[in-house]
């Protein structure tokens, strides 16, 4: 008769808590590699900030009547359509970056931080040009250009001389 090894319960008990250990330890292994691997690839790729492009295409001059002024707020621009021609002001408040609005029936663009007045429309003033508040500077002329297609497109990184209109 063949003899039957018996296991007894303190060999079992050793025989788990091995296994868990051994399972433990390899675990362990196993996150120090993914964390290098993680760190690394956060080194090697590129610190770069994605930023919105700079150029605004606002569309269909035929769009904007004449004597208008429109505000993209996204954009953070207004398309003004004079007698002259059109132009671009930057809506942001010279004085703390605020988001200035087109005041129709008070002809001005006005900011509602602090007060300050800017011109728009009125033809014996530069549009943008400050009427009162703590604003320092005017609202600045952004460059405005016609794309292949016709539309208007507003470059909010460059800022030109006012007075330049773009006649369609
Ligand atoms: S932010 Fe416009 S007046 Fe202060």
């Amino acid at each position: 008769m063949s003899e039957e090894k018996r296991i007894t319960p303190a060999e079992t008990t050793d025989f788990n808590r091995r296994a868990f250990f051994v399972k433990l330890g390899l675990g362990s292994l196993s996150i120090a590699p993914a964390g290098t691997a993680a760190f690394s690839y956060q080194f090697l790729s590129p610190n770069v900030l994605y930023e919105p492009s700079p150029i605004v295409n606002a569309g269909k001059p035929e769009d904007y009547a004449l004597n208008s002024v429109t505000i993209d707020v996204n954009a953070g621009i207004y398309i003004i359509h004079a007698a002259e021609g059109f132009f671009s002001l930057s809506a942001v408040c010279t004085h703390l970056g605020c988001m200035t609005a087109w005041k129709p029936e008070l002809g001005i663009i006005a900011c509602p931080c602090h007060g300050s007045k800017f011109y728009a429309l009125d033809p014996k003033k530069t549009p943008g040009e400050k009427i009162e508040g703590p604003a320092p500077r005017p609202l600045p002329w952004l460059q405005v250009s016609l794309s292949d297609e016709g539309d208007l497109m507003v470059d909010r990184s460059k800022q030109i001389e006012p007075m330049k209109f773009v006649r369609v």
